[in-house]
């Protein structure tokens, strides 16, 4: 099997809400989207264009290189066309290699099952062929396959992200409810963001939203922050092709950018996490970090962009205290930030309402399984706005 030289079906992945986003990426680095769904779109390409969407991709959840889809109507068909796969041309026989699976079939009811069929399926092929078999086990740092089981087709692919690609390496202090990096990202495009105007995030936890700015504004792809992904572990990896593209990217990109990111916590601990997640992440030069209440954030000169993530709990009694947060965020973007985009991110359309401004778009999001929504307003600076009656 040649995934080097021969273009076959890419599935890229994403969390609900981002798949637009993911499209836009994916469109920008010059791959066709053939398909596109709620979970993902479909590109044709090598081995080498999956390491460049590795590599680039901010809203991607995995990188996922077809190696075949067939009907599927029970576990035993399941192993023996596992078992058709060449694998002893992708998989090292010393090596390690783990199996995802999800399966929506009435054949089965668990993904456990189709994972284990698949693994014996791939090492038992490996010792009849090779003589030897990897090892394998769920740990997602070195080769890992997927298979997707629904009705009656099944689809094995070679995952060449490995370990998820929100997980960029540089959250090592996550503090309170952090944003998964994948969603901070698409917000911060949602935010049409580039790095030439200011960027202001209050309320800035463990620095996600600001981090992710940072990186768009500087073109640095996020994928220079990690340095294992599945494909690292298949044969036939062409190091030579991903030095190039990291040397490439990091050419690319720039070390200072003209709009300043500020991002700001009344929790120092948030302010001391935040700060060392920029630092692992080597953008801190790009971010000046404070503690203060939201309503005291430095606001440079606008245009520019604000983005707010408050707590949205739900939970009696918490709910009538956030209320009079977001009333304040309110009164923060009207009497500080004229000239402003401003953005609120949330799950709660009820305390959404107690902005009390009207929203000009309301861009749909998910962040694990809660709706959320981005909420964007329109800041006049001084002599547009309405007098407040
Ligand atoms: C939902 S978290 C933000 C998470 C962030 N997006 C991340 O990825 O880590 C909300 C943050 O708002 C902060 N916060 C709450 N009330 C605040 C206030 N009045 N002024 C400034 N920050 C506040 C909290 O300390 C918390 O870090």
């Amino acid at each position: 099997m040649d995934l080097q030289s021969t273009a076959r079906p890419i599935r890229i992945t994403c969390a609900r809400g981002l798949a637009g986003w993911l499209e836009q990426e994916v469109e920008t680095l010059g791959l066709a989207v053939e398909d596109r769904d709620d979970s993902g779109v479909e590109v044709s390409g090598t081995l080498a264009d999956a390491m460049r969407l590795n590599l680039h991709l901010r809203t991607a959840m995995y990188v996922l290189c077809l190696l075949d889809e067939f009907t599927c109507l029970s576990a035993d068909d399941l192993y023996r066309r596992t078992s058709f796969v060449p694998w002893e041309a992708l998989l090292d026989p010393d090596g390690y290699f783990s199996v995802m699976a999800h399966v929506d079939s009435p054949a089965i009811s668990n993904d456990m099952f189709a994972a284990v069929r698949v693994k014996d399926a791939v090492v038992d092929r490996m010792a009849e062929v090779v003589g030897r078999r990897p090892d394998s086990g769920p740990q997602r740092d070195r080769a890992v396959v997927n298979v997707y089981w629904r009705g009656d087709t099944c689809r094995l692919y070679l995952n060449t992200s490995g370990r998820k690609l929100a997980d960029r390496g540089y959250r090592r202090m996550p503090h309170k409810a952090p944003m998964q990096e994948t969603l901070a990202a698409g917000v911060i495009l949602a935010t049409g963001y580039d790095g030439r105007e200011p960027l202001v995030n209050p309320m800035c936890g463990s620095g996600t939203l600001a981090i992710e700015a940072a990186l768009i504004a500087a073109g640095r792809p996020p994928g220079l922050l990690r340095d294992n992904f599945g494909f690292m572990h298949v044969r036939g990896f062409d190091e030579p092709i991903w030095q190039r593209l990291r040397q490439e990217a990091r050419k690319r990109s720039v070390p200072s950018v003209p709009g300043r990111i500020i991002a700001t916590d009344i929790d120092e601990r948030a302010i001391a996490a935040a700060r060392q997640n920029a630092r692992t992440a080597g953008v801190d030069q790009l971010i000046d970090f404070a503690v203060c209440d939201f309503a005291e954030t430095t606001i440079p000169q606008g245009p520019g962009v604000v983005v707010l993530n408050p707590e949205y709990g739900q939970r009696m009694g918490v709910e009538s205290r956030l209320e009079s947060e977001y009333a304040r965020v309110g009164d923060f973007f009207k009497q500080r930030c004229g000239g402003y985009r401003g953005y609120i991110f949330t799950g709660n359309p009820g305390l959404a309402k107690k902005v009390g401004l009207r929203a000009r778009r309301r861009l749909p999001f998910f962040n694990a399984r809660i709706e959320c929504r981005l909420l964007e307003y329109e800041l006049y600076a001084g002599s547009r706005r309405k007098p407040d009656l």
